[in-house]
């Protein structure tokens, strides 16, 4: 089989603010489409079609000029802010052709994450992007792992993120714990902002902590709830907390949000990033002069690059056609299993609308 497909009526996240400092060209592709951002001098962030309308160089190669127009490094032509066609060199006198224009789409700056939409522009009000309301606000420390271009199809990192019984023995030696993978799995779902979301429940009491939990926040034995979130398919969010036995939801609650967002380049190719938030305040127990997010973001490039290395692997055996092939789905996995079908649904959804739109023209 080929992969999985990817919706294009969707939000993707393509960087935290602070990677789109002013006036400066970035070159994305996204979803199959390559794409030119930056932030303007009056502070929003544009995206448009990178091939210029002449003879697709990427403008993304090319430069913004004083009056805020960018330049294509080939033969010249300016765009304004519209994506339309200002100025041809070798045409200084015009006229210019309304078909000279490069297709702009929709972006949308939130909780400190600019997100694009790469899809159909005139749908784009359907949904919104997934809230991230740590990121920025001075309650939380945030750290960022990445962008991570990961050579594999961007729903087997969204499946990694919800089966977590691949601690053992993918991480075996660092955040692997066997017991970890044998605690059953509960599921939520549900819809906010026009996303569909699946979310697993992992609930343990009395639960001996692994030497890497035990280093993040104390505590020898715990309650703890642990749940993993595709709030859409471009957004995984993972919240763990920890507290004494009998005491979860109080005030020794101890814990962190890691915030996954998977963009797809391609069928084959993503771009993984990982956000890490604990409570600003919150110190690690083996070192209390370093804070926990610290400590969980010096670990966590490790456990990443062992969970790049598998889905790199597993994207490799797609090349083979299935024959006889077929997949056995455990228990566990009717996390990844809902979230094949939220995907799927999506990209029916679109094809739908995609034909109606050809129907009505
Ligand atoms: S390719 Fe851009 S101006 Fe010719
Ligand atoms: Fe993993």
């Amino acid at each position: 089989m080929t992969t999985h497909p990817y919706p294009r009526n969707c939000w993707y996240a393509v960087g935290l603010s602070e990677e789109f400092p002013p006036e400066t060209l970035t070159g994305h592709v996204i979803c199959g489409r390559p794409v030119v951002m930056w932030r303007t001098k009056h502070g929003d962030v544009v995206a448009f079609d990178d091939r210029c309308a002449h003879k697709r160089f990427p403008l993304s190669k090319g430069r913004l000029m004083e009056d805020g127009t960018l330049e294509c490094a080939y033969h010249g032509m300016r765009y304004d802010m519209t994506g339309s066609c200002v100025m041809i060199p070798s045409h200084p006198t015009g006229p210019i052709s309304p078909a000279a224009k490069v297709q702009p789409f929709p972006v949308i700056e939130q909780d400190g994450l600019v997100w694009i939409w790469p899809g159909d522009p005139d749908t784009s009000d359907q949904r919104k992007p997934p809230r991230t309301p740590e990121v920025g606000d001075e309650a939380w420390e945030t750290l960022r792992l990445g962008p991570m271009e990961v050579p594999a199809n961007y729903m087997l990192l969204i499946e990694n993120l919800l089966d977590i019984t691949h601690f053992y023995p993918l991480h075996d030696g660092n955040i692997g714990d066997i017991a970890n993978s044998r605690i059953p799995i509960d599921l939520e779902e549900g819809e906010v902002d026009g996303n569909t979301f699946v979310m697993t429940v992992r609930e343990v009491q009395d639960y001996k902590q692994p030497p890497y939990l035990a280093d993040w926040f104390g505590y020898d034995v715990v309650d703890r709830a642990h749940t993993h979130c595709m709030q859409s398919p471009g957004l995984t969010r993972v919240v763990m907390r920890v507290a004494p036995p009998g005491k979860l939801g109080g005030d020794q609650d101890k814990g962190y949000v890691l915030l996954h967002t998977h963009t797809p380049v391609d069928d084959r190719n993503h771009v993984w990033r990982v956000l890490v938030n604990c409570k600003a305040d919150l110190m690690s127990a083996a070192d209390p002069s370093v804070s926990t997010a610290k400590r969980v973001a010096e670990m966590f490039p490790a456990v990443a690059e062992e969970d790049r290395w598998a889905l790199e692997q597993q994207q490799k055996m797609f090349d083979y056609p299935d024959d006889d092939y077929s997949e056995v789905f455990l228990k566990p996995d009717k996390g990844l299993r809902r979230a094949r079908q939220i995907v799927y649904e999506m990209v029916r959804e679109e094809q739908r609308q995609g034909q109606s739109a050809q129907a009505a023209e």
